[in-house]
């Protein structure tokens, strides 16, 4: 049997860092409004990078961590809903820049889930027998896709890109339990790059909306009702209680969030990873890039059979939990 095994993590952020201060300066805005209602107190901004360069950055680190030469990779997935553009795709672009000759190379959508959702897959093909060596990157550049005219949403994001190597192994699976989600009759919630029909041929009036647009509210209340009975539910799969999770990486939208989270599943605080305060909400690229930080820490080690709820949720809507050994 060949499980997938988590050998690496890296994260890449771009050089320019934007404080709630700076952005006080450029729209009706305060560090008060912003850190009080979401933790945020800053985030890095590109000033030429695009999403193929933090994400390839990312890939490079990985490779040398693990001492893998490129033309090793069997695949490359990177999860972003801020793309270089939809064709080639941002993780061809990576495959290209990284020389990864015999990688087959991918995008996947589902927004701030994606990364989850990509580990998932890459853990099943590594499983399969059919590859060996793989990379999962989420990577965004969200900085190109939000309106910033918009105070309510611009003041969230930020750009940024986090990754793992998977390589496969004979001793024991890296995931314990898992449960990925979709509800698409709640997707308008939070949308980005909605096109229509527009040829010489169509009859559509619609405008197209190409900037990220969302409902606070409504997704502040399907965090805190939805998510945490998914990790309840996976923990469950994992015959497993919250005491036996050594650290929970979920999504970093937001830190009362995180609080709300913490009471519905009855698990101390201080064991739910944060570093929104840093970087803003980075969508796909937030559980990689925490986990790295993490990593580079020490307070998770590699190989050290630590137990870890990973997290995501948003844009889908998408929610989903992996019970991860590593
Ligand atoms: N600075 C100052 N004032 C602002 C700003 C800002 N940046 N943005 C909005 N406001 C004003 C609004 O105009 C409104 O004013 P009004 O009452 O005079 O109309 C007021 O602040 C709204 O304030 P609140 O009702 O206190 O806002 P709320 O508590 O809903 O907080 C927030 C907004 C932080 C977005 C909250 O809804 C939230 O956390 N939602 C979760 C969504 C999230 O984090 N999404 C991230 C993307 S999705 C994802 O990653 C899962």
């Amino acid at each position: 049997m060949t499980f997938a095994k988590l050998t690496a993590t890296a994260h890449y952020a771009p050089e320019q860092v934007v404080t709630n201060d700076d952005l006080s300066q450029i729209m009706e805005t305060s560090d008060e409004w912003i850190a009080s209602r979401t933790g945020i107190r800053q985030r890095h901004i590109v000033q030429d990078e695009n999403t193929s360069d933090l994400a390839a950055n990312v890939a490079q680190q990985l490779l040398e961590k693990a001492s893998l030469a490129a033309e090793d990779l069997d695949f490359i997935i990177v999860a972003t809903v801020s793309p270089d553009g939809n064709m080639p795709s941002t993780a061809s672009l990576v495959q290209a820049k990284i020389g990864a000759i015999k990688a087959f190379a991918f995008d996947l959508t589902a927004a701030c889930s994606g990364f989850v959702y990509a580990l998932s897959v890459a853990d099943k093909l590594i499983a399969s027998g059919a590859y060996r060596n793989g990379i999962v990157i989420g990577a965004e550049v969200l900085s190109k896709i939000v309106d910033w005219s918009d105070r309510s949403t611009s003041v969230l994001f930020g750009d940024g890109a986090g990754g793992v190597l998977l390589q496969a192994s004979s001793d024991t699976p890296l995931i314990l339990a898992e449960s990925l989600k979709s509800d698409g009759n709640r997707g308008m919630s939070l949308t980005s790059n909605l096109t229509h029909a527009n040829s010489p041929f169509s009859k559509s009036e619609s405008e197209d909306d190409l900037f990220l647009k969302m409902d606070g509210r409504a997704i502040f209340d399907f965090a805190v009702r939805d998510v945490p009975k998914n990790i309840l539910e996976s923990l469950e799969k994992a015959e497993l209680n919250p005491d036996d999770i050594d650290y929970l990486l979920l999504h970093q939208a937001n830190s009362r969030i995180l609080d709300k989270m913490a009471r519905k599943i009855k698990t101390e605080r201080c064991k739910f990873l944060q570093n929104m305060q840093e970087y803003g909400n980075t969508s796909a690229a937030s559980i990689p890039i925490l986990l790295s930080e993490a990593v580079d820490a020490g307070t998770i080690k590699l190989g050290s059979s630590q137990k870890l709820v990973l997290t995501g949720f948003g844009g889908g809507l998408t929610w989903g939990t992996l019970v991860v050994k590593i």
